[in-house]
């Protein structure tokens, strides 16, 4: 579904002033990706995590002059970013408003039951990181949302201000892995008896003070883990994952490959135990191209903050395996 025309507004408040979206958001192992996942030119590619296409630019650079790329993203704003970045590639991309726990229906819809190659690049991007009123950030101020798809389920505010504390305590140690995750579901619980909380920064402040001093200056930001965690709560994250991962697998031509990239190690764990379960067995389909992940250079982790926590797995599908 192509949705209208988004005006950017320009962030200055964060450091990632006059650029545009997509030159917010620098992909994550786009070299590696690319070698493991284009082999040929021409080919059909599905890219289940598009954001502002910076892998969908780079495989459509490398398939010229006839691959194909289609792109899934449940953020609608990242199809339009997108759009408008792969329009040199006219007629050659086909983008696709929606979550990847339908990537089957996906492709179905764009006219396409096999491809010669899939990615997943996991998370969120620095493009969402930089809208303020998203409120994926803790270091900018804006409405405590976190919704990938806009508009669709609940907030990250409705989940702070209705959750039971041991609920709430529950999502950030469980998704954040936060061990101060009673601490901060104390405090939240104390602050809202108040009022409301509404914004990233009312969160954070809560948090500030709920936490120990020594905390309040590690090597991450003290609010890193919470909101990991309510973000992957309030977009059930990891819920469609493996069921994904499955489906992607089943739509892959014969030798085709899957890239995945995971910046947690929730999210690493279900994409290791699934491509572990796929390559295994009595009837297996896939076969594994990294035993250990891919990790990003040290010049890499250096140059692009996102890049600290990335791990790349790369599958093959098997010649000959049955289809489920
Ligand atoms: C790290 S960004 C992808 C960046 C992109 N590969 C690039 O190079 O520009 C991750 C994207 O995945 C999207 N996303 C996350 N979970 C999703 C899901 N279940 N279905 C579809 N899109 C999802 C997010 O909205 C976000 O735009």
């Amino acid at each position: 579904m192509y949705i209208g025309p988004i005006k950017w507004e320009k962030v200055e408040s964060n450091g990632f002033s006059k650029a545009k979206p997509h030159e917010l958001h620098v992909p994550v192992l786009a070299h590696e990706t690319i070698s493991w996942l284009v082999r040929r030119q021409g080919g059909r590619y599905l890219d289940c995590t598009i954001g502002p296409g910076g892998l969908a630019s780079r495989i459509l650079d490398r398939t010229s002059p006839d691959g194909m790329v289609v792109g899934i993203d449940r953020d609608e704003e990242a199809i339009a970013v997108a759009r408008e970045r792969l329009k040199p590639f006219a007629g050659r991309a086909w983008l696709i408003q929606g979550n990847f726990s339908e990537l089957k229906q996906h492709l179905q819809s764009a006219g396409i039951s096999e491809v010669d190659g899939i990615v997943f690049d996991l998370g969120v991007s620095s493009a969402q990181l930089g809208r303020p009123e998203r409120g994926f950030s803790f270091l900018t101020d804006g409405l405590l949302d976190m919704r990938m798809e806009q508009g669709a389920g609940q907030t990250a505010a409705a989940l702070v201000n209705k959750l039971s504390e041991a609920e709430l305590a529950d999502v950030i140690y469980r998704y954040g892995e936060e061990r101060y995750s009673r601490r901060i579901a104390r405090s939240v619980v104390r602050a809202r008896e108040r009022r409301p909380l509404g914004t990233t920064f009312d969160l954070v402040s809560v948090i500030r003070d709920a936490v120990p001093a020594s905390y309040r200056h590690g090597r991450i930001h003290y609010a890193t883990r919470t909101f990991q965690a309510l973000r992957i709560a309030v977009n059930r994250e990891l819920d469609v994952l493996e069921h994904a991962l499955r489906d992607a697998a089943d739509v892959l031509t014969p030798g085709g490959r899957l890239c995945v990239i995971s910046f947690h190690s929730l999210e690493d764990r279900i994409v290791k135990q699934t491509l572990r379960a796929l390559s295994g067995g009595p009837d297996p389909c896939l076969s594994r191209l990294t035993k250990k992940p891919q990790t990003p250079s040290e010049r890499e982790r250096r140059e692009n903050p996102r890049a600290r926590s990335a791990k790349l797995r790369v599958a093959e599908r098997l010649p000959g395996a049955r289809h489920s």
